[in-house]
């Protein structure tokens, strides 16, 4: 039991090692609740499908968010959740979600 978990974290650091810096699949988790598995929900129902929109500009609304030049009435609860995010995560959750 001991081994196998522990050739199951061996295994996470060598994938993440190999496919480079962000996992845009993983971040995008905690926004799961909201926008759905694969962004196809309004999120609170407020948010735009966030699966229709285009890389650029996912990654536009993302940013404008961090830095409050985003936003609809409800963009507080959207600052919350990429205030803690690099650029190069937002672009790999847009990597994976967005167009
Ligand atoms: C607690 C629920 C919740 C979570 C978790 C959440 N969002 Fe949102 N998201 C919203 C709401 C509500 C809006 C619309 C906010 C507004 O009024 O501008 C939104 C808007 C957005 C938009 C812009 C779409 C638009 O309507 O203009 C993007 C892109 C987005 N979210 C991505 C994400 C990503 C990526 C994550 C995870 C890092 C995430 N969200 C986590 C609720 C959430």
């Amino acid at each position: 039991m001991k081994i196998k978990l522990l050739s199951l974290l061996m295994m996470g650091a060598l994938s993440s090692t190999l496919y480079g810096a962000e996992d845009g699949a993983t971040l995008y988790k905690k926004c799961a609740g909201c926008h759905g598995a694969n962004g196809e929900k309004a999120a609170l129902g407020k948010s735009q499908i966030i699966k229709d929109l285009k890389k650029a500009d996912f990654i536009a609304a993302m940013k404008g968010y961090k830095t409050g030049t985003y936003g609809g009435a409800m963009k507080g609860v959207m600052t919350g959740q990429v205030k803690s995010l690099t650029d190069s995560q937002m672009e790999a959750i847009a990597g994976v979600i967005a167009k």
